[in-house]
């Protein structure tokens, strides 16, 4: 009883956190060609709506040493991408464990709450690989769908 009174309340400040930009039943617009080419080549693009502004500005700016990765890009287009991810991000700041913004959306509390029924042998295992591969579950998250209709947990 309990436990379900304290998720209901969670769901609803993690639903407020998110505000109006929430996706319409878990889907989400990912802006232009140019943002789903250049930052989902080595991942999905994710959707803007899942960070602050902030946490964008901030891994745009590092993007040439980006999780171990060199991701840069020329200014003009990387100005363009950052005006589109700012434009629809979310609205609530969030800081990372360490200070300054979160740059993982695996690390938002927002992520973490949504995900906690996911057995944690899943993440770590060759199917997942780590939540960041967020199409190994949602398997139409390259269109930005994260609805529970294309939800498949791997086993
Ligand atoms: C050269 C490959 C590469 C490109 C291009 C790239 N990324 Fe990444 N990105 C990575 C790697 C590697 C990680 C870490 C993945 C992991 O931890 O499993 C990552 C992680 C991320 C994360 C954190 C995911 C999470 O929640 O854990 C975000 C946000 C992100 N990238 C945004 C972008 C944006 C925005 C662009 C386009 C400007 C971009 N990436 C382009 C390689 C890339
Ligand atoms: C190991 C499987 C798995 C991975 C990987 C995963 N998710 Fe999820 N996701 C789930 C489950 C399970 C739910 C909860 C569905 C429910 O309770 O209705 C969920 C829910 C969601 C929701 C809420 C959808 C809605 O209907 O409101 C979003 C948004 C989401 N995930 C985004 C992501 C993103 C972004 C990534 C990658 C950074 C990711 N997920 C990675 C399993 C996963």
């Amino acid at each position: 009883m309990k436990r379900n009174t304290l998720t209901l309340g969670l769901g609803l400040l993690a639903w407020l956190a998110l505000g109006a930009a929430w996706a319409d039943g878990g889907r989400f617009d990912l802006g232009g060609p140019v943002y789903r080419d250049e930052c989902g080549a080595c991942h999905v693009a994710y959707p803007p709506q899942l960070l602050p502004a902030a946490s964008w500005r901030e891994l745009m700016r590092t993007l040439d040493r980006h999780f171990g990765a060199d991701a840069g890009l020329e200014p003009q287009q990387a100005a363009a991408i950052l005006d589109g991810l700012v434009a629809q991000a979310r609205r609530r700041p969030e800081a990372a464990p360490r200070g300054g913004p979160v740059l993982r959306i695996t690390q938002t509390a927002w992520f973490r709450h949504e995900h906690d029924e996911v057995p944690a042998r899943l993440w770590k295992g060759p199917a997942v690989k780590g939540a960041a591969h967020c199409a190994a579950c949602h398997r139409r998250a390259e269109a930005g769908d994260y609805g529970e209709r294309t939800l498949r947990l791997p086993r």
